[in-house]
């Protein structure tokens, strides 16, 4: 392919320029061919910088997912040491699900440069672009009963604000349970679904969708005003391998953590990083709409909201408006 020999044109030649016409000889094509086969090379990721009777010289390669990078960051024993990467799927929850069947390890993790069919919580749609994001679900097999979910769906949220905060510098905060949010704007969903038997869970998949390099014009009419990406935020790439990697770093402490010391020191992170807390939040009981201030999580991880009349209501699961 003749964008794949141009590539090699420039590597061989690392921070020149290359004439036009250069490349036409070498290549054996016309200059508006090599003119396509930039744009073509454009569309994959890569910049370039162009200067008139000079030539191309490449600025900026594509962000590709590569296992071997995660790998070289992670600070983890289990935690992303096995990663399974999809360039197109559905959903990685799915993926991660047939993993698991099959007797996968704790800490195997599936990413996919595109998700088709992304799933949000209580069956919406999850935008997942090509390229643009970090869509993965972790594998987790916690020796824990059931109701004990919702404290890693908890979890889940301090591990990735945590990372996204030392790696961007973006200062994103939890909205309940664990909506990623920076200045009001989602910036990431987690999605913890769980596998179990006789009330003890035999797997969970912690889905997590990042927008990291999405930008503003790619988001549908319908996201653009509530949704925002690292990029947008931080002013900059992200690299999508390193963040993964942090991730995976901060998930595995929290996650051993968690296993020895029980919810309460996770608790107090989330307490620390959440937007919601002291603020009114309007969600729906089993008797209708409740409005009230939220005041912290209980020791199963619902949220403790107080109402006008001082009654204190508990919300195990479901949506809060801000
Ligand atoms: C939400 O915001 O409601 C949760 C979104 C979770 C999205 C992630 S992306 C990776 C994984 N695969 C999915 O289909 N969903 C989760």
């Amino acid at each position: 392919m003749k964008h794949e020999a141009l590539l090699n044109l420039f590597e061989e030649k690392p921070g020149e320029f290359i004439s036009g016409e250069e490349i036409s000889r070498q290549l054996l094509i016309s200059r508006s061919a090599v003119w396509k086969q930039i744009n073509k090379l454009r569309e994959l990721g890569y910049e370039f910088e162009a200067i008139s009777r000079v030539g191309y010289r490449i600025s900026g390669t594509p962000d590709l997912l590569n296992a071997m990078e995660i790998q070289m960051a992670l600070k983890t024993r289990r935690f992303g040491r096995k990663v399974k990467i999809i360039e197109t799927t559905s959903s990685t929850q799915e993926d991660a699900a047939r993993l698991a069947e099959e007797g996968a390890a704790e800490g195997t993790l599936v990413i996919a440069n595109e998700q088709t069919a992304g799933r949000g919580r209580q069956g919406r749609k999850f935008y997942s672009p090509r390229g643009k994001g970090i869509w993965m679900t972790l594998l987790l097999r916690p020796e824990k009963p059931l109701p004990y979910t919702p404290q890693l769906t908890l979890l889940s949220g301090v591990a990735v604000c945590r990372a996204i905060r030392q790696l961007t510098g973006v200062e994103a905060g939890i909205k309940w349970p664990n909506d990623l949010l920076v200045n009001g704007r989602k910036i990431c969903g987690i999605l913890l679904e769980s596998a179990a038997e006789d009330e003890l869970v035999r797997y969970c998949l912690a889905g997590i969708g990042i927008d990291a390099n999405v930008e503003p014009e790619d988001y549908p009419e319908e996201l653009r005003s509530i949704a925002t990406s690292l990029k947008a935020e931080a002013g900059n790439k992200i690299n999508r391998n390193q963040l993964i990697a942090a991730i995976m770093n901060e998930f595995e402490m929290l996650y051993d953590l968690y296993c020895t010391e029980g919810f309460q020191p996770i608790a107090a992170l989330w307490e620390a990083l959440s937007v919601s807390l002291g603020r009114e939040v309007r969600t729906k009981s089993r008797l209708g709409p409740v409005t009230g201030i939220a005041r912290g999580l209980d020791e199963s991880g619902a949220l403790i909201v107080e109402q006008s009349s001082g009654e204190r209501l508990v919300v195990f699961s479901g949506e809060i408006e801000l």
